[in-house]
């Protein structure tokens, strides 16, 4: 692992990676490759923007052309690929974008790894392409693939093209499943952020159907230290379930966040529950640990606090992000719900 290609890594998770291998390692070089679609955000890598081991290109992952040069004029031996479209409520207002960028971006980068033979790609993907859990349970990468939503579908074909090229072709591919992650960053669009922001500004705290439903959160940073050892270590043609032991329902980690903020319960709106919302997920992370030795650091209720503590205090950056487009979609989303 030399020169990197980071797909999406203008994003969330994408961006902290980054951060996290220029912090972690002396001796790689970084191109980040991102369209700089609604999701990404240069800002998002101020810290190490004139860092000279790490150079940004603009670039569609859909572009063949692009793609092979970004690879061969940096000698690129790794690809780990974050970019995709990333959000499941924005998947049912519109699905076709998500097919285009998660399906077939996916694949013209599979194309591109293969004829210029990169030693490592690896595939980012979701503890969603399982679909839904009941109250027991947890998934394990032998589970079989039950992906629910348009950005499930798309993200579990993308899945089965990467396995396949390394079957197929012997690219040296390995896949990361990853619960539900928090953080520095994330666009106000998921639930965390999303409830900060609001009960910040006194405005209604979103909640969908009943507030029951489930989710497994692991702090982006244990995510990318995760990634990392996946790429150095994992087996070509393995899947790798990431998560944190950390299941919560939703209304629980909002009455947190007001508490957190001292805020009144009084903000919580129960609205229209999301089409198809699956109930529960939590991640069997058993194999990652014992094979490559990973495990979280972070607490969760600890990330929480700095992940508000860091809202709170990024208040200018935040502001440009909900400005402009998202208002529109904010708009389209919660009107009438
Ligand atoms: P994000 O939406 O914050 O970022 C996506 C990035 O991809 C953006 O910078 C965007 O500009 C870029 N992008 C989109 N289309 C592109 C294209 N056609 N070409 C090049 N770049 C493009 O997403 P995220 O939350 O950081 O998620 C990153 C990856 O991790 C995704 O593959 C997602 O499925 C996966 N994942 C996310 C989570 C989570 O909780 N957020 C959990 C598990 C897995
Ligand atoms: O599980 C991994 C997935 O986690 C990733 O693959 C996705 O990219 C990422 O977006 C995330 O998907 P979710 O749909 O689980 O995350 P989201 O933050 O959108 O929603 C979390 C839960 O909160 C979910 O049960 C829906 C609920 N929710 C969400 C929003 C935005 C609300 O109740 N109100 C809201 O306004």
């Amino acid at each position: 692992m030399k020169n990197v290609l980071v797909t999406g890594g203008a994003g969330f998770i994408g961006s902290s990676f980054i951060r996290f291998l220029l912090a972690k390692y002396e001796g790689l070089t970084v191109v980040n490759y991102d369209l700089l679609t609604y999701a990404g955000n240069l800002e998002n890598l101020k810290e190490i923007a004139h860092d000279p081991r790490y150079r940004f290109v603009k670039g569609d992952i859909c572009d063949r052309a692009a793609v092979d040069a970004v690879l061969t004029s940096n000698e690129i031996d790794t690809i780990v690929h974050f970019a995709a479209e990333s959000h499941v409520d924005r998947s049912i207002l519109e699905a076709g974008v998500f097919v285009r960028t998660n399906v077939l971006g996916t694949q013209v980068m599979l194309d591109a790894a293969k004829d210029t033979g990169v030693e490592r790609f690896v595939h980012i993907s979701t503890d969603e392409v399982y679909g839904s859990l009941g109250t027991t349970g947890k998934f394990t990468e032998d589970t079989p693939l039950h992906p629910n939503s348009p950005y499930s579908a798309s993200k579990a074909g993308s899945d089965m093209l990467a396995l396949a090229y390394h079957h197929t072709f012997g690219l040296p591919v390995v896949v990361t499943r990853c619960s539900n992650n928090y953080g520095p960053y994330q666009f106000p669009e998921k639930l965390i952020p999303l409830m900060i922001i609001n009960a910040m500004n006194d405005k209604p705290l979103p909640v969908y159907g009943d507030g029951m439903n489930v989710r497994d959160w692991l702090h982006v940073e244990d995510h990318c230290s995760a990634i990392d050892i996946v790429a150095r270590e994992g087996r070509p043609g393995e899947v790798y379930n990431i998560g944190g032991n950390n299941e919560w329902r939703n209304i629980d980690i909002v009455k947190l966040i007001l508490e957190e903020l001292h805020k009144p319960e009084s903000l919580i709106t129960y609205v229209n529950d999301r089409p198809g919302h699956d109930k529960r997920y939590a991640m069997d992370a058993g194999k990652i640990l014992v094979e490559l030795g990973w495990k979280p650091a972070h607490t969760f209720e600890r990330g929480l606090h700095d992940t508000i503590a860091w809202y709170c205090e990024n208040t200018a950056l935040w502001s440009r992000v909900v400005s402009g487009a998202y208002q529109e979609y904010y708009r389209r989303q919660y009107e009438n719900r």
